[in-house]
């Protein structure tokens, strides 16, 4: 018999080169980012750390405990959707708090195949609570619906930072690292099969400091299986609505990059990725 092989008989990494998708790259652990502080520090629920536990039994009842900084990212990774949703609206964690109307979670479907991380908030976001309902949000509307998706149906969209940045400036590294534990309990809590990627903040928020947007775009990451209860999770890199509405001749690219994620869809719900445990998650905690 000639011709290639029937497509039931390849393995996932000859169907990931068939599309273009191979080698895969993998996520390399990054240092952590410090974030300071301006306002006191939240309590969070020390009881749910070792040593804060130990350190609450040897003191009286009615001592209040400031929870340590590591406590902040192990209480947020423990949190279900409502907690979470609660803890995003009074966060304090950085500077973006204190000019926003309110946190802007995320949007969609909490089953959803399909996860796009945006970088933030912009004004009409911050006033709504919705992420992409300005220009650019009519814009990523578009592109879902090019590959046949809508949002809420199958789809869930959050951002790099929760918090509007003033004048809708880029988040700044301490920000976006702040907001990580927020965004790497999502992507726990859904369990997407594919991450999509738009701009630099999402791809500095999930792959860390990694260059160059068009350096990224068409290169296959993973999402490690360490970071999402044991199931690695493709990430396609694509570029931000935003920019694609000041530079038209760059929705070609972004076109291919869906088109590609497309392809990775069908291939992750016929062939679900084998999930050893991955190397050490790349957001910051
Ligand atoms: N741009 C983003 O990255 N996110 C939004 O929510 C809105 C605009």
């Amino acid at each position: 018999m000639t011709g290639n092989p029937p497509i039931a008989r390849l393995t996932r990494a000859e169907l990931l080169r068939e599309i273009g998708l191979s080698p895969l790259w993998q996520l390399r652990p990054q240092p952590t980012v410090a974030v300071t502080r301006h306002v006191t520090p939240a309590r969070l629920p020390a009881e749910s750390i070792p040593e804060a536990r130990e350190d609450l039994a040897r003191r009286p009842p009615s001592t209040p405990v400031a929870a340590p900084a590591a406590a902040r990212p192990v209480a947020i990774a423990r949190m279900g959707w409502d907690e979470l949703r609660q803890s995003v609206a009074g966060c304090n964690a950085c500077a973006l708090c204190q000019g926003r109307k309110q946190a802007v979670l995320g949007v969609g479907d909490a089953s959803a195949d399909w996860l796009f991380i945006g970088e933030g908030p912009g004004a009409e976001e911050d006033a709504r609570g919705e992420p992409f309902v300005g220009p650019a949000g009519k814009l990523l509307d578009a592109m879902l619906a090019a590959i046949d998706l809508r949002r809420g149906e199958d789809v869930y969209i959050a951002n790099a930072v929760k918090c509007r940045p003033p004048n809708n400036r880029t988040p700044e590294v301490a920000e976006i690292s702040a907001c990580a534990p927020y965004l790497k309990r999502q992507i726990a809590l859904l369990q997407p099969r594919l991450i999509v990627l738009l701009g630099r903040a999402a791809a500095h928020a999930v792959l860390g400091n990694v260059g160059p947007l068009g350096a990224l775009r068409g290169k296959p990451f993973e999402f490690p299986a360490s970071e999402c209860n044991g199931r690695r999770i493709p990430v396609v890199v694509t570029y931000h609505p935003a920019y694609l509405l000041r530079t038209l001749p760059d929705k070609a690219k972004a076109w291919e990059d869906l088109c590609r994620a497309r392809a990775l869809m069908r291939m992750e719900k016929a062939f679900p990725a084998e999930s050893p445990v991955g190397p050490a998650g790349p957001l910051a905690p």
